[in-house]
């Protein structure tokens, strides 16, 4: 029987290719002018999931995006995975601040991918880490070694909060009827230190506007006699952390998951090394709550953060203008037991309640979800556990992520099952920035890895 190692070696040339032409297609889901790239790429993935051996593939039609939904059942009697990824990716901009254009692949080495890494929009996330699923579909049927009922459900909207996905999952719960899902939508410690991500954050993502005169202003006819919107909300903005980074929002912690003592020192087993971090990203220190490591910092705790802040002049040279509105775009990454909903409602009632005299304020809710976190003595976990054993030759490391996939939590509610989250993609990667890329290594490990996960899990799902 060949060895998935020696397929990978006799057709990787073809695997890098097809994933180069996904990655050509620009699948941006937030911006409407890519609609038709968004549909294309649904229609390859249709094709490609129908090439590596599913019986079935169906572009189903939602309120959004469509979702590219295929199955390949062998045995009723046997377990299914349902694998699950997303075929969008985010907005390439700041496009100057590219080595080469994000839709235009190339291959290059780096320090931590010296076999070379892909670069391109939706290398990592989610193109690649989803087409390896694919490939290592096609290894398993091509040499007849498939061991369990597989399932597929790519989306196109999870950049932009998965809206379709939870309509189309609460309406198709008997056609997604699995035993475990599995996803590589996240990532991993090294490539020599394997890990299993066991917790993904929940989020709140609101806009706020404030707004103070009806008009722009002459900054020396009215400036220091009416409130500047600007002025204001920078000042709402700052006082939402106190002095040691603590979220000041009555009720913010009231829910929040405290770990003991014994959690946190397994926690600060994982391998970390500060000065490296640092360097990596070009800061003299690390910044964040007090008495927390930054590992917790961006992964046990909940967090509040700015992600855009606009209004007034920013052309070319001066314009001396109090602007009548000002805008900020804020997320609040959420911890096990905290409900997104309630935490949009604290964040809204606070600040109206801290908006000064002289200003209106308003808070938008966008999107959100709950957090997530996977045990680790349940059969999926195991299955994970002895699938990178036997492909990275060590026992990966458990591992809470800062980041989120909201519709994680809404698959165990839905379907009752839980997820496991195989992430290949290193945090250096660029997931989201600039100059994103994959390591042509991770995507073939992935490659490789995969198919341990369906042999170990149909040896012992029942336990
Ligand atoms: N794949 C990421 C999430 C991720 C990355 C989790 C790395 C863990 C490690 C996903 O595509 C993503 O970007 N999610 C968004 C939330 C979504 C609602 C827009 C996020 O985390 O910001
Ligand atoms: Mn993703
Ligand atoms: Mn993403």
């Amino acid at each position: 029987m060949k060895s998935a190692k020696d397929y990978i070696e006799q057709n990787k040339d073809r695997f890098l290719s097809e994933l180069i032409d996904l990655l050509k297609i620009p699948s941006i889901s937030a911006d409407s002018a890519y609609e038709e790239d968004v549909i294309a790429t649904a229609k390859v993935i249709e094709q490609r999931l129908l090439e590596a051996g599913c019986e079935t593939v169906e572009i189903c039609e939602t309120p959004g995006y469509p979702i590219v939904f295929g199955e390949k059942i062998i045995d009723p009697a046997l377990p299914t995975v349902l694998v699950y990824g997303h075929y969008d990716v985010q907005p390439p901009d700041p496009l100057d601040l590219w080595d080469s254009p994000p839709f235009e692949p190339v291959i290059k080495n780096t320090e931590l991918h010296p076999e070379g890494a892909i670069f391109a929009r939706g290398a990592c996330d989610d193109k690649g880490q989803m087409y390896m699923h694919v490939k290592a579909l096609e290894y398993m049927t091509k040499t007849d070694q498939l061991p369990c009922n597989v399932k597929f459900m790519i989306e196109g909207e999870e950049e932009v909060g998965s809206e379709s996905l939870g309509w189309f999952v609460k309406r198709n719960q008997q056609k997604l009827a699995n035993d475990v899902i599995l996803i590589s939508d996240t990532g991993m410690i090294a490539n020599d230190i394997p890990s299993i991500t066991t917790g993904l954050r929940g989020l709140s993502y609101v806009e706020v506007e404030v707004t103070g005169p009806n008009r722009d202003l002459h900054s020396g006819l009215y400036g220091g006699a009416v409130a500047n919107p600007i002025n204001v909300l920078t000042k709402m903005i700052a006082s939402l952390h106190d002095e040691n980074n603590h979220i000041t929002i009555p009720g913010f912690y009231d829910k929040v998951e405290e770990l003991s003592a014994a959690e946190r020192a397994k926690m600060a087993e994982a391998p970390f090394d500060l000065e490296a971090y640092q360097d990596a990203l070009d800061i003299d220190s690390v910044y964040g709550e007090a008495g927390y490591s930054t590992n917790e910092r961006n992964s046990i705790r909940p967090t509040l953060d700015v992600n855009g802040i606009w209004g007034g002049y920013t052309g070319e040279g001066a314009k001396t203008v109090i602007a009548s509105k000002a805008y900020a775009k804020i997320s609040m990454r959420l911890v096990p037991n905290q409900d997104w909903q309630e935490i949009t409602e604290l964040f809204k009632k606070h600040f109206e309640a801290i908006a000064p005299a002289g200003v209106r304020v308003e808070v938008k809710p966008h999107h959100g979800g709950q957090g997530y976190v996977t045990p680790i003595d349940f059969p999926g976990y195991k299955a994970a556990e002895k699938a990178y054993k036997a492909t990275f030759g060590k026992t990966p490391i458990p591992q809470r992520s800062g980041g989120s996939i909201p519709i994680v939590s809404l698959f165990e509610e839905e379907l009752k099952s839980k997820t496991i989250l195989m992430g290949f993609g290193l945090d250096s990667d660029a997931i989201h920035s600039p100059n994103e890329h994959f390591g042509i290594w991770n995507y073939l490990k992935g490659i490789e890895t995969i198919p341990q996960f369906y042999h170990y899990y149909a040896q012992n799902h029942n336990n």
